[in-house]
């Protein structure tokens, strides 16, 4: 039977999303694709609230590249990376292994990064970059990007700040005008419920002007060579044309909903997640960064999360257990793409079931 994910990526995927990807070939230099691929820039464009200032690209790879353009391309000589949980540390690895300097600003797990910690770090300390991620999937905690953002750009304004909103995009409230960011990238098979394979990334023209200045950029990673051939709505490489047609349906459908909804849904489906697992357990992020995409509790009542998943397989679901060091201590629950709360009622109501809560 197939299991119906609540795991933080990858999310389920619908039929119709599936079905576009058995659509035929096009050639990626042709007038054709042009003109399907600027169409879906143009859609996230729309449904981003972009300024002029700011454009939206699309990768063939999962989320982490955006790790290696940034310490490619965007860091000129040192950065300054946020940590407060596994995909935060491997950004700071990632751009280290570039040749970069990576100053880790360590927060505890479970912790926010908070706008005041940042600029203790930042003053005096010669940095060209700042990475924060807004969405900790480790943790399922959410940190204040857009508060800041408001900070650097009125403290740091020289800064490229980056943020990884890979968990978080297209569920939760990610829009560049109100984090203040330079870059923010997500992956497609989390909220976008898309399968694996892409990241959108929106980008302001200041970002491509800085990479501009940094040799060695790469190929793959070359974020001037991406938007100069966004220039022409193409690619500097071949796409995953199929999973493509994909995200353009996806996009009509987001449109469709709305940005205000999408967000409300996500929300509905966190409160209702946060709320019961506040009756029985804890919640592991701090109050008031808990994330609205995933739930991460704190299994205080030590249960068997493997073995509940043996039982929610029967009837079709599954969950996630912790993330490394977590493994044991915590569980999650992914809410995000096209689950409803509906959904995740049932699903909750069945652990209620098999847990006897
Ligand atoms: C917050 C965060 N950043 C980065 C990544 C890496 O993304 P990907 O697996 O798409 O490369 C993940 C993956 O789960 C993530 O949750």
């Amino acid at each position: 039977m197939h299991k119906k994910l609540l795991i933080p990526g990858p999310t389920e995927v619908g039929q119709e999303i599936l079905s576009e990807q058995t659509r035929p070939m096009i050639g990626h230099r042709e007038k054709e694709f042009a003109e399907f691929y600027g169409g879906i820039t143009s859609k996230l464009a729309k449904f981003f609230e972009l300024q002029p200032d700011c454009k939206p690209t699309v990768t063939t790879s999962s989320g982490t590249l955006w790790f290696d353009i940034i310490g490619r391309s965007i860091v000129k000589q040192k950065a300054l990376v946020c940590v407060n949980g596994a995909f935060s540390q491997r950004c700071a690895q990632t751009i280290a292994s570039c040749g970069k300097t990576a100053d880790v600003l360590d927060v505890e797990w479970g912790k926010a990064v908070k706008p005041e910690v940042i600029a203790a770090k930042l003053d005096g300390g010669n940095y060209d970059t700042l990475t924060v991620c807004h969405n900790e999937t480790s943790t399922g905690v959410r940190s204040p990007i857009a508060e800041i953002g408001k900070m650097m750009r009125k403290e740091y304004p020289e800064v490229i700040f980056a943020v990884d909103a890979v968990s978080s995009m297209a569920g939760d409230r990610t829009l560049p005008s109100e984090f203040g960011c330079d870059i923010v990238f997500g992956s497609t098979q989390k909220c976008f419920a898309l399968p694996p394979g892409l990241a959108v990334a929106l980008v302001k023209d200041r970002a491509i002007e800085r990479a501009k200045q940094v040799p060695n950029r790469g190929a793959y990673t070359d974020l001037v060579d991406i938007f100069e051939f966004e220039k022409k709505h193409q690619t500097p490489f071949t796409p995953n044309i199929s999973l493509l047609y994909a995200l353009d349906r996806r996009m009509d459908l987001l449109l469709q909903e709305t940005y205000a909804k999408v967000y409300q849904r996500h929300l509905d489906m966190a409160n209702y997640t946060q709320k019961w697992a506040k009756q029985h357990f804890a919640m592991f992020p701090e109050a008031g960064a808990e994330s609205i995409t995933v739930s991460c509790i704190h299994n205080t009542l030590g249960k068997n999360v493997k073995e509940l998943n043996q039982k929610l397989a029967e009837k079709g679901y599954m969950i996630s257990g912790g993330y490394g060091k977590l493994a044991e201590k915590t569980f999650r629950i992914g809410h995000m793409g096209e689950w409803n709360l509906a959904g995740i009622e049932e699903v909750i109501g069945l652990i209620d079931q098999i847990w006897g809560l």
